[in-house]
């Protein structure tokens, strides 16, 4: 009998296990393809909108990084999940880095290879909770558009040093790492 029901919850615990793991990898490919969708956006935003000679303002950054901006709040609110992104060298001030993404960034500064990353993130609630998300981390990329924008300081567009006066987001050379975007999809029924 014992022996039965031992077997029963090793049974059980593989299953769990299983589901667990299926669930991991469907919810990683659907962060990649956000990820991914986002990168490439922006970069071919900046070379349909960014040519030589023309005048950038406010209009031109609404088609490119301002887009992406709306783009990413679309798909956070259609899926319940959460998209950040981070740098460093951050433009808008709700882009500084948090707890533990200067330490991730600086990963993919060392290791240019290392083109994601995958894993658990815990979130402290009030008293002793926490939330559970997925976590998907990608790095992004300077391209020569971008530098239009995020280039030598004093060619920033009129618009930006007006806008942000906190502005870090300048100096960069092509393939600099310019940041990266973070995706966080909750992990059903751990939610406490
Ligand atoms: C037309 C100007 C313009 C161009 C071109 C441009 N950006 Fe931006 N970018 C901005 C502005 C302005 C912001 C701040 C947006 C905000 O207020 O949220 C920004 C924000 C960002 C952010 C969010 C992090 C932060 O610093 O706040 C990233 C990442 C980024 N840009 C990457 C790029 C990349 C990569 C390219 C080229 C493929 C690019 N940008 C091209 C103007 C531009």
């Amino acid at each position: 009998m014992f022996k039965r029901s031992f077997m029963m919850f090793v049974v059980f615990v593989g299953v769990a296990f299983l589901a667990f793991a299926d669930e991991s990898q469907e919810k990683k490919m659907k962060a990649t393809a956000i990820a991914d969708e986002i990168i490439n956006m922006r970069s071919s935003l900046a070379k349909t909108f960014i040519k030589p000679d023309i005048q950038i303002t406010e209009e031109t950054f609404k088609s490119v990084c301002g887009a992406v901006g709306k783009r990413v709040k679309e798909i956070s609110e259609r899926e319940g999940i959460k998209i950040r992104h981070a740098a460093t060298k951050n433009r808008n001030p709700m882009n500084a880095t948090m707890a533990g993404e200067a330490e991730i960034l600086s990963k993919f500064e060392k290791d240019k290879n290392l083109k994601e990353i995958w894993d658990i993130y815990e979130e402290k609630v009030v008293g002793n909770g926490y939330y559970r998300y997925y976590s998907y981390i990608k790095p992004i990329f300077v391209e020569e558009t971008c530098l239009a924008c995020h280039g030598a300081k004093d060619k920033r567009p009129q618009f930006v040093i007006d806008k942000y006066p906190a502005d870090k987001a300048y100096d960069f050379k092509v393939r600099d790492l310019r940041g990266m975007i973070s995706i966080m999809i909750p992990i059903t029924g751990e939610q406490k």
